[in-house]
């Protein structure tokens, strides 16, 4: 790393992979509890055990024969989505937004048949999108409807992710699709993530592969200034996240529907650092913070209002650095 880069991650307190993953995830993150989060099926379950909502989930399919009765579990509903339940970065995720006769209308316009799904669900099974190729089960569960906060700014359903660090949100941003991202809100697919204020919801900052963007690129709607519905809540499902699965350190993903609000879509033992890039600013500070706070007994409640104090105090401190250089 040159001198500059390491000067610059020190300023900002940048979080690396090292360190995210020596002190935070093994440190915090025991291994056994890995599974509940990584197969959406597992964490769905664990959400309805802790009322807290997901998208509904209109079938699986856990085996090559079950794809004969695909026709008959899609025949009330116009509209899904196929997953496999442990994908990741979007690979695999299949969203349907229409019938028109015997066709099905991907987000892209494309037009698929029953075979083409079928095949989809086959390529999930035998391990094509999971991790490591092992063999999986599809998935398919209702469509989240985009939020009117979200009109104009690109097709597909944005979602919030929140860091959260023994159980107190920590670092948050909005990633919305694009069309190079096919309605999929994944940075590889090429989303945009804009960083979002912990203790207002509001987004603040933005980029688009690698670069700070203000407006959408498909659009021209401004990134910066959206304040998400349901912030609070948004908090309520990340903290909550925490003592439902046990996990120090982790990654809570939210999808917020037009009718139905908040809804939790998946969760993250290992969530990634680009998420300090997003919001212009590192996790360490933070981090730091939240691990010198008492938390013993805390409720959700508490603990998100633990979460404002320290951004606020961590922004304070910043700005006085600021003026100091
Ligand atoms: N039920 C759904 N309704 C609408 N969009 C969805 C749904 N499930 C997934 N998506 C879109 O696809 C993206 C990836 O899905 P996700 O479940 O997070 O899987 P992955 O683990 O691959 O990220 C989401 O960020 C969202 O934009
Ligand atoms: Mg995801």
């Amino acid at each position: 790393m040159s001198l500059w880069r390491f000067q610059t991650y020190r300023r900002v307190g940048l979080l690396g992979i090292n360190r995210r993953n020596a002190e935070y995830i093994l440190g915090h993150n025991p291994r056994r509890l890995f599974p509940l989060v990584d197969d959406k099926l597992a964490t769905k379950a664990l959400c309805r055990d802790h009322g807290i909502r997901t998208p509904d989930l209109y079938g699986t399919i856990s085996a090559h024969h079950e794809i004969r009765d695909l026709e008959k579990m899609l025949a009330p509903h116009d509209s899904f989505v196929m997953k496999p339940a442990s994908g990741a970065m979007g690979n695999g995720v299949l969203m349907v937004l229409k019938r028109r006769g015997d066709s099905f209308i991907r987000g892209s316009g494309a037009q698929l048949g029953i075979r083409d799904l079928r095949y989809h669900a086959s390529s999930i099974l035998s391990g094509l999108y999971s991790l490591g190729g092992r063999v999986d089960r599809a998935l398919i569960e209702a469509r989240v409807r985009v939020h009117e906060v979200f009109n104009d700014l690109g097709e597909g359903v944005p979602d919030c992710r929140v860091i959260v660090f023994r159980g107190v949100p920590v670092m948050s941003m909005l990633r919305l699709p694009t069309q190079m991202s096919d309605g999929r809100a994944n940075l590889h697919q090429g989303a945009i993530a804009a960083g979002v204020d912990i203790t207002t919801g509001t987004t603040h900052h933005a980029v688009h592969l690698d670069r700070v963007v203000s407006k959408h690129p498909d659009t021209g709607k401004a990134v910066r200034g959206i304040q998400l519905p349901h912030w609070d809540e948004i908090l309520r499902i990340s903290a909550m996240s925490a003592d439902m699965t046990g996990l120090g350190y982790l990654g809570v993903d939210v999808v917020i529907d037009a009718d139905e609000g908040p809804m939790l879509l998946e969760l993250n033992a290992r969530p990634g650092l680009s998420i300090q890039i997003a919001n212009g600013g590192g996790l360490t500070p933070l981090l730091e913070r939240i691990e010198k706070l008492d938390i013993s007994g805390s409720t959700p409640k508490e603990r998100i209002a633990m979460a404002r104090s320290v951004f606020a105090a961590h922004r304070k401190a910043a700005l006085g650095e600021d003026r100091a250089t």
